[in-house]
């Protein structure tokens, strides 16, 4: 029997003292005396008047209780052919020095840095040294292309920018250090310093007077020692850019006190790990999701977390999931559905499983976009483990809705990811703000405050914060997700009410790729569209319209298209798809019909709407989709 209902009912009859009790996890300063300021912030602020420090909690403080010895961080890239093992007292050793030699540019509490790197220690050695004096983090995913970068470095105004010389892309090096020198020059904000991390596999060209070498300026700096900042629990800890509905990114601020008890609290009782397991996220720590379950979730628990540099498939063959679950005696194991289907798609009988000894395994968790039945009727067959679904979004950090193995599994339900998460109370409704009835599909939002490790508010824009949160459904936060709940509790996610599309687990905006295709020199108007894919959920397909006079070939106009949205966005768009059509079907209030165009295009059924404007322009779409075997 889960514990669940009466674990929750706990938080419903007081938030105060259920939040009280999972904060003893935590290693204070200055421990909470209050836990709730309904009158500060935004919406309230957690915490208010406790102290601490992010990197004491997730080292210092096992190093102390006798793991020093106890492995951090695996580190498994199949893509360089390296391993590493780090134990908690070599991690803290490179994150003292790290931390002095970051201090040594001149930054303290409060400052900004921003960390642009693949998915190596060092990357997560800089997020914590960062932590370690009081410093904000603000990781930018390396499939992010110059100008996106740039939009980040911007709006951040970072003094310090740490970044390597390169990532790895299978059968390609993907260099980074153009990528930020073309950012730093499209940029107005020019920080003081980059500290470059020099990888062998390419050499990045150093700016002299600004860039810095990594290796020797830890060389230098070897024995120093940084002791951990006294912060307060509602500092930020770091800002995460993730889309908005338009090309201008939202900085999304965590906060130091409540995302340690969320994460910690999430550890034992949604992940069902002890300290001492070892946890592994295969994501990227350009997303939430690997600042959450790759970094600071498993280490603040005392787990073991593998910090995997590769794909699920094609590095070397679709059973990498299952050796490194196997090498590493992994316990609970977090992907995104899209993951499974490009192992499934290419070894459908798992095969390559029987290679490995993967019993340490407990829990599979899935996250990051819809997990299908489908796909969750095969993880279960092939892997023998509960396939827990699990709802959230960058805002909250942690998840909404999960079934919380730590309490007991409870029933699982495919394609739902359970239920809300104390601290959640999770409605459905309609336009009006009115609760609808069991089944009935809505806007999912959920009621203020948000719990501990949710965002407080959006970097230096707390009126963006509320005009894009919390204006619509006074007195809740609204997800941007439509769904609904049936009588047990159970939610069903449908998708997004905005413009966001998620492709491959990653989120993206239609709405900004629509600013860079508008901004070709021969499209008068277009529509990003996020249309279905069998591996990746979603993909984005452009319509063009182009202006009047252009007498270019429309394929080598759309392959321009696609080449821009690369250049702009970069390659995690995956913006492969561009049509030249003569009009975009509208309705007669001029809004382009786009839900339609997607039906179309999904191969759903679809009508024509009442209100259209010229019936035509559709069946040219319609016939242009099918001309491309859409
Ligand atoms: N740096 C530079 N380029 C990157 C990158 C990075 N960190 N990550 C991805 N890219 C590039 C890829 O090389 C690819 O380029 P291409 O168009 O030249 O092939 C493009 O961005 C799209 O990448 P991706 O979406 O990862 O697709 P893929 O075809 O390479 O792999 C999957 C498909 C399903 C195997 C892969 O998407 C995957 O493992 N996804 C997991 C999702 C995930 O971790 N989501 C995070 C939230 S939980
Ligand atoms: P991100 O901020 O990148 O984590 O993306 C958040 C969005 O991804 C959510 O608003 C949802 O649309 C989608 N999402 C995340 N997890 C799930 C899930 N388990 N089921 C359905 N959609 C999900």
């Amino acid at each position: 029997m889960s514990r669940y209902a009466s674990v929750y009912a706990s938080w419903r009859e007081n938030p105060e003292g259920f939040w009280a009790e999972a904060a003893k996890a935590i290693d204070w300063i200055k421990p909470p005396s209050r836990i709730f300021d309904a009158q500060a912030g935004v919406y309230g602020r957690w915490f208010p008047d406790a102290t601490c420090n992010a990197c004491a909690n997730a080292l210092d403080r096992h190093v102390a209780a006798g793991r020093g010895d106890q492995v951090a961080l695996y580190y498994d890239s199949p893509v360089t052919a390296t391993k590493r093992q780090i134990t908690y007292r070599e991690l803290l050793s490179e994150v003292e020095t790290l931390a002095a030699v970051i201090a040594g540019f001149g930054v303290g509490k409060g400052d900004l840095v921003v960390i642009y790197m693949p998915m190596i220690p060092e990357a997560i050695a800089g997020m914590l040294a960062c932590a370690r004096i009081g410093a904000v983090h603000s990781v930018v995913f390396g499939g992010f292309a110059a100008k996106e970068l740039a939009t980040r470095i911007e709006d951040a105004e970072p003094k310090l920018i740490l970044a390597a010389s390169c990532g790895i892309e299978p059968g390609r090096v993907v260099q980074y250090k153009p990528l930020l020198d073309t950012a730093l020059d499209l940029s107005r904000h020019k920080p003081k310093a980059c500290l470059m991390f020099q990888r062998p596999q390419a050499a990045a060209a150093m700016t002299p007077g600004r860039d810095h070498d990594w290796a020797e300026s830890v060389a230098r700096a070897a024995g120093q020692r940084v002791a951990p900042v006294e912060c307060q629990a509602t500092d930020p800890l770091y800002i995460l850019y993730t889309s908005g509905t338009t090309g201008v990114p939202k900085g999304v601020v965590r906060d130091i006190g409540g995302y340690l008890v969320a994460l910690a609290w999430s550890m034992e009782n949604i992940y069902g790990l002890k300290p001492g397991e070892t946890f592994w996220t295969a994501s990227d720590i350009g997303w939430v999701v690997g600042h959450s379950y790759i970094v600071y979730g498993p280490l603040i628990h005392g787990c073991a977390s593998v910090l995997y540099e590769g794909k699920p498939v094609g590095t070397p063959d679709p059973g990498a999931f299952w050796r490194v679950i196997g090498e590493y005696k992994v316990s609970a194991f977090f992907t995104a559905p899209t993951a499974l289907r490009a192992v499934r798609k290419e070894d459908p009988e798992a095969k390559h499983l029987q290679r490995y000894d993967i019993s340490a395994l407990r829990t599979l968790f899935l996250a990051g976009e819809r997990a299908d039945p489908d796909t969750v009727a095969w993880a279960e067959r092939v892997v023998g483990r509960p396939i827990v679904d699990h709802w959230w979004q960058t805002e909250t950090g942690w998840a909404i809705a999960a079934n919380p193995v730590g309490l007991g599994l409870m029933p699982i339900k495919r394609g739902s990811p359970t239920v809300a998460m104390p601290g959640y109370q999770v409605d459905i409704v309609d336009e009006a703000c009115r609760p609808v009835v069991d089944g009935v599909m809505g806007s999912i939002v959920i009621k203020l405050p948000l719990p501990p490790g949710c965002l407080p508010t959006l970097y230096r824009a707390d009126e963006r914060m509320r005009e894009s949160y919390l204006a619509e459904f006074p007195g809740y936060y609204k997800t941007s997700d439509a769904g609904l709940k049936d009588a047990d509790g159970y939610l069903t996610i449908l998708g997004r009410t905005d413009d966001i599309i998620n492709v491959a687990g990653h989120r993206l905006s239609t709405g900004g790729m629509e600013e860079v295709v508008a901004g070709h020199p021969d499209v008068a108007e277009c529509a990003v569209l996020g249309i279905k894919d069998a591996i990746k959920g979603e993909q984005p397909c452009g319509f063009l319209v182009l202006k009047a006079g252009v007498s270019r070939a429309n394929d080598v106009i759309e392959k321009e298209v696609v080449a821009l949205v690369r250049d702009r966005i970069g390659p995690v768009a995956a913006f492969k798809l561009a049509i030249v059509v003569a009009r975009l079907p509208k309705t007669r209030s001029g809004k382009i019909l786009r839900g339609t165009m997607k039906k179309i295009a999904d191969a759903d059924a679809w009508t024509i709407p009442a209100t259209i404007e010229d019936v035509g322009a559709l069946e040219e779409v319609a016939a242009a989709i099918r001309a491309r075997g859409l």
